[in-house]
């Protein structure tokens, strides 16, 4: 359990997922994971996609945003610009790590619910 907006994590969630299955080929793999650090939980969902080069990692969070060299897939380039909003929000940041043809990483952290 994690201190958070319910609704607009699971907005967040639903971005990445979806990004994470449409950017992966059909036999390709993705892994949601959950993982506790001190009293963070890092949230892991990790793709065997086709990655995004370096060079546009810094902007995919931008509004509008499609890499062309991922083949432009149905959308609007708005999911990223959704999530790193919700992100802010919830005062933590998200952190991409991806290579072309190997897939790609969404990091991030949000308090663990302490019990008293
Ligand atoms: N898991 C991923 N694998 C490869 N590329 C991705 C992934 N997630 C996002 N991208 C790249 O970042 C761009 C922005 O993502 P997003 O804001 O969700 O827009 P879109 O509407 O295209 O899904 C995508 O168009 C794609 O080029
Ligand atoms: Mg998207």
């Amino acid at each position: 359990m994690v201190y958070a907006d319910i609704g607009l994590v699971e907005r967040a969630l639903q971005n990445l997922i979806e990004n994470a299955i449409k950017y992966t080929e059909p036999k390709g793999k993705v892994t949601l994971s959950l993982i506790k650090m001190g009293k963070q939980i890092e949230i892991n969902i990790t793709d065997t996609g086709n990655g995004i080069p370096v060079s546009d990692q810094p902007f995919i969070f931008d509004r509008y945003k499609q890499v062309d060299s991922t083949t432009k897939k149905q959308g609007l380039g708005l999911g990223l610009a959704i999530v790193k909003k919700i992100m802010d929000l919830h005062d933590t940041t998200i952190v991409v790590l991806s290579k072309p043809y190997e897939g790609s990483s969404f990091i991030f952290k949000l308090p663990a619910y302490q019990l008293q």
